[in-house]
């Protein structure tokens, strides 16, 4: 016979207006349905009997409450209990932004909800915030409970009124009502036992109809992933520890590594920590795996097989709840996490605006206001492998950050948008691309050193040029191929042509940037020295390298490096003998999320350098000095 422990779970999550008896529910319905440890209500009677209070069932709940305070490991937000038929997940949803959050941040999937009405409170505006929520959501199956049955006189005829209300609430939301039960479940009537109260009632108690309801089709069902968590070595052997997801992943099987892009085949599977050895990581098991090549793998890449890997996307929608004090806007830059993986996004569009209280979609809003919902289209600055949240469950949320807190959870939703397409656009229709024989990959796996670039950018004084020579020096006593752009170079030479203008300063960082791909591209580490003043010519140098690009920001502040002046540019500028001085009548666009900050106003020169060079170390190397691969 099968365990009820083979069978997968029922999750569900429990909605209600806060007074209408949900802990009380879920208190009868462990018990009732046998899953409470022995003794466990008593000790709560016992506890109740000495401070002279009444018992309730809803302080089970409290209970447990403590409990999971206390340790930590086990899951806050999950309750288990058991039919004779199988297992169940109860999501316990405290209030409606808990909720939201809870089911957007990736605490779960539900695949029904369970709403409790109170019968003589009837439907409230919070029950029809839920309705809607669950619908943004893609909860669809809503089960109902009208509770407190004993306080309408065990009424069939108020029962059957408010049945249709709700049923009618929840088929306009576009859900799918899966049945009205009357219950008191104080005193546990219809939960499990039917109880003498309400013989009228013909359909089934909670728990038989629950037995019915159909487990969503299955994490493990979706194409496998492996999200790298982490890069080890052990006995000279690369291992990436991380997650399986969806489908098994095999020995032999090809990965692609996305967003680098790079295949090899698993080698080796080894269960994390405790070693043993596999031939294949199921949905959910944290393993290690080792590859047959030394390919090119961070932390926050996502591993899949070639044939059903996710494409990598510069455009994303999510379905978000937003919770910050400031509005969501078009143009607006925020950072955007899913998984392990990070990147800023820019709002390009607000598809819909949803108001929670009413339900009621805002055709006038143009922005997302503190707890309205919306779908909202953002740009990827670094384009990610993303799976919808329809597809991969676990993997298709993402979190919203704006200054390190989060302003937003969402599901992805990637319905019409287009994945990053392969070529760049010709602007002539009679230039056609030839493809060299000899990849950047071949270069990478033949020299060991990943070419990249490497931007620095601040004000002129900041540090950039000295920084960048000194790393230069290091880096080439340790082999690595390095060679630096350097702005006052470079405009003696290629921009000798070019002035200080916006305009002029554009074309400088366009055609240095295309420079430094190119270089990058042929598998050089260059390191560049611009104040690159705009934002935006620093993504666009950021595209030409193809991704294989770091921000570095060289922070020091006008006041220090006016002081500095290594060349008495500030002091002819302020003279007024140079035009488009940078920080004095020239603008600077403090980097919005670099990849690395350097503050040279408070360190020394020899500490920036080392963080500098570590920092280049770890992403360009495949051969990173111990330290970065932990050594085991
Ligand atoms: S950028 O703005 O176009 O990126 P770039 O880094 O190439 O500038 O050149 C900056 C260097 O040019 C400065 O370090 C400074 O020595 C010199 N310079 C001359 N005139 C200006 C100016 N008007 N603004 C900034 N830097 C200037």
């Amino acid at each position: 016979m099968r365990s009820l422990r083979d069978t997968s779970p029922l999750h569900m999550v429990i909605v209600g207006h806060v007074d209408h008896g949900k802990s009380t529910l879920i208190g009868r319905l462990l018990h009732d349905s046998g899953s409470l440890a022995d003794g466990k209500k008593e000790e709560i009677e016992k506890i109740c009997h000495a401070r002279g209070v009444p018992f309730e069932w809803s302080y089970l709940l409290d209970a447990f409450q403590a409990e999971r305070n206390q340790a930590v490991t086990i899951d806050a937000t999950h309750l288990h209990f058991h039919s004779a038929k199988r297992r169940y997940v109860i999501i316990d949803a405290p209030g409606h932004r808990e909720f939201l959050k809870n089911m957007m941040s990736g605490a779960g999937h539900a695949d029904m909800a369970l709403l409790v009405i109170d019968g003589a409170e009837g439907l409230q505006e919070q029950t029809r915030r839920h309705m809607v929520m669950l619908s943004f959501l893609g909860i669809k199956n809503v089960m109902v409970i009208i509770n407190k049955m004993d306080r309408i006189d065990y009424s069939p005829a108020i029962f059957h009124d408010l049945s249709k209300q709700v049923n009618d609430m929840i088929v306009t939301r576009g859900l799918v009502p899966l049945g009205v039960i009357p219950a008191v479940a104080h005193a546990g009537d219809m939960l499990v036992h039917r109880g003498n109260n309400m013989d009228w009632y013909m359909g089934q108690t909670l728990i038989e109809a629950l037995d019915q309801v159909p487990v969503q089709k299955s994490n493990d069902k979706h194409p496998a992933r492996f999200v790298v968590q982490d890069i080890y070595r052990m006995g000279g052997v690369r291992y990436l520890a991380g997650r399986a997801e969806g489908q098994p992943i095999k020995i032999g099987d090809q990965l692609i590594f996305q967003p680098g892009g790079e295949t090899s085949c698993v080698q080796e599977i080894k269960v994390w920590p405790d070693q043993n050895i596999l031939t294949s990581a199921q949905n959910g098991q944290s393993v290690t795996i080792a590859l047959e090549d030394r390919i090119f793998v961070e932390r926050g890449y996502v591993g899949a097989p070639v044939q059903d890997a996710p494409p990598l996307r510069d455009h994303v929608r999510l379905s978000l709840l937003w919770l910050s004090d400031k509005p969501l806007r078009v143009g607006q830059t925020y950072l955007f996490r899913t998984g392990l993986s990070e990147t800023p996004a820019t709002v390009q569009a607000i598809e819909r605006v949803i108001d929670t209280q009413t339900g009621q979609d805002q055709l006038d809003q143009v922005e997302l206001v503190k707890n309205t919902a919306g779908q909202v289209v953002f740009t990827l600055r670094d384009p990610l492998p993303l799976d919808p949240f329809t597809g991969h469950v676990r993997l298709g949320r993402a979190v919203i950050e704006d200054n390190g807190d989060v302003v937003a959870a969402g599901l992805i939703n990637l319905d019409g948008l287009l994945p990053v397409s392969q070529g760049t656009k010709n602007t002539s229709p009679h230039i056609y691309r030839v493809s060299h024989p000899v990849t950047h990959d071949m270069r990478f796996k033949k020299s060991g050193y990943r070419g990249s670039v490497f931007w620095l950018t601040g004000l002129s004084g900041a540090g950039k040029s000295t920084l960048a020579m000194a790393v230069e020096r290091i880096l080439f006593e340790k082999n690595y191929p390095v060679y630096v752009l350097d702005g006052d170079n470079v405009r003696h030479g290629l921009n000798a042509d070019l002035g200080f203008s916006a305009v002029d300063r554009t074309e400088n960082i366009r055609r240095v940037g295309e420079v430094a791909g190119l270089m990058a591209d042929a598998g050089l580490i260059v390191v560049s020295a611009f104040i690159s003043p705009f934002q935006a010519d620093r993504d666009r140098a950021r595209t030409a390298a193809q991704g294989r690009f770091h921000e570095i920001y060289i922070k020091a502040d006008i006041g220090t490096c006016e002081s500095r002046d290594p060349k008495g540019l500030y002091k002819k500028a302020r003279a007024g003998n140079i035009a488009d001085f940078t920080g004095i009548d020239s603008p600077y666009d403090i980097p919005l999320y670099p990849e690395l900050t350097i503050d040279t106003q408070t360190q020394d020169i020899d500490t920036c350098v080392r963080q500098i060079f570590t920092y280049i170390e770890q992403h360009a190397s495949a051969f990173p000095a111990p330290g970065y691969e932990k050594d085991l």
